[in-house]
């Protein structure tokens, strides 16, 4: 059976974005909210606190995620979503940046299984909530989860996913098959693939390679072709007859969330931009859509520059079936 997990993606998979996906997409099981990062003061901002609010989440199955490397952080977040009804809580073990990396936090402490073990001792003593992990293959080096696996198998984990890449090659290269293939190997829990999942041919070659695998995560393919998901469920690269129509309403939906959130046309423009940085792979023939985009200064331009897009593509879709 194919369960599909949505993937965190931190500025882009906010409740707007998972309701909205949600409503015209779905194919997808669960979603992981963006991490939840306390800052020593022990405060949880107000957008974290929004995201996860489940009058914001009516419609779908939320894990909450946290970034640390703090037992008292952990059991602080851990209480926190417990008394909003959460009872699974994922650990970022995977975030490749820097400014995170080298503080020892994400795949910066994947380096040191023993403050792992350390940090999940206590919390598994200290809390009833269940726990899942996030993970790379390491920070510097590949080798680095080989020496974390064995740890985690001291747990009662509800699953573990891997991205099978390091913190180091951000998202550049290769993703390591042949690394998760021994990581599967090497635990007894049960493991989600992560990575590169990008069409229903990338998903079923995956598959093909990881036969045991029951659980996929989707993160920059899901924005990037947001019908994937139920593509996949279904086993058919074909899109549906109205496939501009629905991206287009999806698309508006997004776009009048974000317009009520956020203030001025700028930070409104700014975030549709970051969107359209991954919609337009699903605009091949559109090479110079992204760069108009880019230059609408005033909310109605972008609105009459995304119909005109979208019209293209819809125009174009229907002559090829002709
Ligand atoms: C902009 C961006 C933000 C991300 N934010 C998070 C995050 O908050 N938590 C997390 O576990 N992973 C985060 N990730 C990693 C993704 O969840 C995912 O593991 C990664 O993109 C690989 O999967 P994909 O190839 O399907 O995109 C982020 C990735 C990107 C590109």
């Amino acid at each position: 059976m194919v369960r599909l997990h949505a993937s965190p993606l931190q500025g882009f998979t906010d409740f707007r974005f998972r309701n909205a996906f949600q409503r015209f997409f779905g194919g997808i099981d669960q979603y992981i909210a963006p991490y939840i990062r306390v800052s020593g003061k022990m405060e949880i901002k107000a957008a974290n606190e929004g995201d996860i609010l489940p009058a914001n989440n009516l419609s779908l199955d939320l894990i909450p995620q946290i970034i640390t490397k703090d037992a008292h952080e952990f059991l602080f977040v851990a209480k926190y979503v417990q008394e909003f009804g959460y009872n699974e809580l994922n650990w970022n073990l995977g975030c490749p940046y820097p400014m995170v990396a080298k503080r020892g936090m994400g795949s910066g402490l994947l380096s040191k299984p023993e403050k792992i073990d350390e940090i999940l001792e206590r919390v598994s003593a200290e809390t009833d909530i269940r726990l899942s992990v996030k993970m790379r293959l390491g920070y510097e080096s590949p080798q680095e989860i080989f020496r974390v696996l064995p740890v985690l198998e001291k747990y009662p984990l509800v699953n573990i996913t891997i991205h099978p890449r390091t913190g180091k090659q951000l998202y550049k290269g290769e993703v390591d098959l042949k690394a998760f293939e021994e990581c599967i190997g090497q635990s007894s829990h049960t493991i989600f693939y992560n990575g590169d999942i990008t069409s229903v041919q990338s998903f079923r070659d995956m598959k093909d390679c990881f036969p045991t695998i029951d659980h996929w995560m989707i993160g920059r393919g899901l924005i990037a072709d947001p019908f994937l998901p139920a593509m996949i469920k279904s086993d058919s690269p074909v899109y549906p007859e109205n496939r501009y129509e629905v991206f287009s309403s999806f698309h508006d939906t997004l776009f009048d969330s974000y317009e009520e959130a956020l203030s001025g046309p700028k930070h409104i423009l700014m975030k549709m931009y970051s969107f359209w940085e991954y919609f337009i792979q699903s605009f091949p023939n559109s090479p110079k859509s992204l760069k108009k985009i880019k230059k609408a200064q005033s909310l109605s331009v972008y609105r009459e520059v995304v119909k005109q897009i979208v019209h293209e593509e819809a125009v174009k879709g229907a002559k090829l079936k002709l």
